[in-house]
């Protein structure tokens, strides 16, 4: 398994993962764009060709916010997601971001749990800031 920077000739397979997991996906038109701009990081973990998971981030100055995080919905709970964002961090740090910032939807206990373990701190609500379903958006920091 390996993690590096997700290439333009990912986009087929990360865009099958993000329709599958998400009610309101990306497009492949949005994902393009964010992954060629300047002030963003996008990343993969692949096993023999397949694309497991991605994340991305976007940076100003010495901040960044995490823009997505997804693994494959048949490879979920073996860790791939904590390897992905901890290896992005980790990046992220050695070029100077040291303040992160995301945020999850109140419900999605794995994802809340899984920053949580990475060693971002509860910080905030948003109040209905999703839709489909309208929910309340917990925000998160991490000082590193
Ligand atoms: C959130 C998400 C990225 C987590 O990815 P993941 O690869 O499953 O994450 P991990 O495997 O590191 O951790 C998930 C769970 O598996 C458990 N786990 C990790 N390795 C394990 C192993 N070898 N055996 C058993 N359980 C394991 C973790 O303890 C964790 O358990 P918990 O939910 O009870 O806290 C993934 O669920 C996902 O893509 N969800 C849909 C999209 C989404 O919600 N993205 C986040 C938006 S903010």
């Amino acid at each position: 398994m390996t993690f590096r920077e997700m290439l333009i000739e990912d986009l087929d397979q990360v865009m099958e993962i993000e329709t599958d997991l998400f009610a309101m996906p990306w497009t492949k038109e949005g994902m393009f764009t964010f992954l060629t701009r300047e002030d963003t990081m996008f990343f993969v973990v692949e096993e023999k060709g397949r694309i497991l998971g991605y994340c991305s981030m976007q940076t100003v100055l010495d901040e960044g916010d995490i823009l997505n995080v997804a693994v494959r919905s048949d490879r979920q709970k073996e860790g791939i997601g904590y390897f992905l964002v901890d290896s992005m961090l980790m990046l992220a740090q050695a070029q100077g971001i040291s303040l992160v910032h995301l945020e999850v939807r109140e419900s999605n206990g794995t994802a809340r749990r899984l920053y949580q373990r990475l060693g971002f701190v509860e910080d905030g609500l948003r109040k209905n800031y999703y839709t489909d379903p309208l929910e309340n958006a917990v925000l998160m920091t991490k000082k590193q």
